[in-house]
């Protein structure tokens, strides 16, 4: 196993924490996270590049390996070198979230808007164009304003997007958060949200400021037939709890649903957690230990 470095990051992911990855023992880290060949069946994200992007079918796998390479320069998250982010498995038929969500976007009276947090290149915003939304309804985040160029780069469609992509930290202290664009184009419009491979990044106290900030993304005027939801996949654990890895907090459903309800105490909302583990271990290499497990999650807003 690679080195993991266990120092700081008590409280707070971002551009500084993220140097760390590899730090102790950077060849180390590249051997154990970074790949030569692609290590999955990637059809949806070649679907993707051919049909949506344009790219010659012989083109596609250098111009995957050229995007690679340039965000595995900006940062090494095991996710970029082992390409995880081509998967799409939330797109396979069997994500009834994902399903409903696409019926929610595609509703010809639909109201609805959608936004990818943590997002990289926004594969995902890209699928959903492609499956038949309007991307005026789609808003994505990332801490990286350069995955957000690299996903036009990838997707060749500067052009076209209509999607608004606002790069920040969702983690700023409150008075600079206050202003920031992200709460600016976000609050209080948004009614579905997905975050894969993201909350697992961050420590209990982290994901209770990003939960609080998500919440208020939320538009207050939503049903209980078209609720406002969350959902996704991250690592999860069958023993919650701070991991040796950066001080991070993996959850299972009762951890999750505890964390939803404190900040629902705190935003005088209510919302429910269903959980369900979808894999034995992960499907990268796993820094996380052996409790870990890839779960999926839904958290939906309960009506008052
Ligand atoms: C492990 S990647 C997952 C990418 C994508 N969701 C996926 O599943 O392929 C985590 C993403 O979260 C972003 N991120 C990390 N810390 C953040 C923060 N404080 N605020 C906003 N985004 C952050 C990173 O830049 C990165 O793109």
């Amino acid at each position: 196993m690679a080195s993991i470095t266990n120092t700081v990051n008590e409280g707070k992911w971002g551009k500084e924490t993220e140097k760390q990855l590899g730090v102790e023992d950077l060849e180390s880290w590249r051997n154990e996270m970074y790949v030569n060949t692609i290590p999955w069946e990637y059809d949806r994200f070649r679907e993707l590049l051919e049909r949506y992007s344009k790219i010659p079918p012989n083109e596609v796998e250098a111009e995957i390996f050229k995007i690679r390479n340039e965000a595995w320069g900006l940062v090494k998250y095991p996710c970029i070198g082992h390409f995880t982010y081509v998967k799409l498995p939330e797109f396979g038929g069997d994500d009834i979230e994902m399903q409903k969500a696409i019926e929610r976007l595609r509703a010809p009276d639909s109201q609805d808007a959608f936004l990818e947090l943590g997002g990289f290149i926004f594969q995902t915003i890209r699928r959903l164009v492609f499956e038949g939304v309007d991307s005026t309804r789609l808003y994505g985040t990332d801490l990286h304003a350069e995955f957000i160029e690299l996903g036009y780069k990838q997707f060749r469609d500067r052009e076209t997007l209509k999607a608004t992509l606002v790069a920040g930290d969702l983690l700023l202290p409150n008075e600079e958060y206050a202003g920031s664009e992200l709460a600016c184009t976000f609050d209080g419009k948004i009614s579905v949200a997905h975050a894969s491979n993201f909350f697992h990044l961050f420590s209990w106290e982290s994901q209770l400021v990003i939960c609080e900030r998500i919440i208020h993304f939320f538009r207050r005027d939503l049903s209980a037939k078209h609720p406002a939801v969350l959902f996704g996949s991250h690592m999860g654990s069958c023993k919650p709890g701070k991991t040796e890895f950066f001080g991070t907090f993996l959850h299972d459903e009762m951890t999750f649903q505890l964390l939803w309800d404190t900040v629902g105490e705190r935003t005088a909302t209510r919302w429910k957690v269903e959980m369900q583990i979808v894999g034995a271990a992960t499907s990268k290499p796993n820094a996380y230990g052996k409790d870990a497990r890839m779960v999926r999650y839904v958290v939906s807003q309960v009506a008052s």
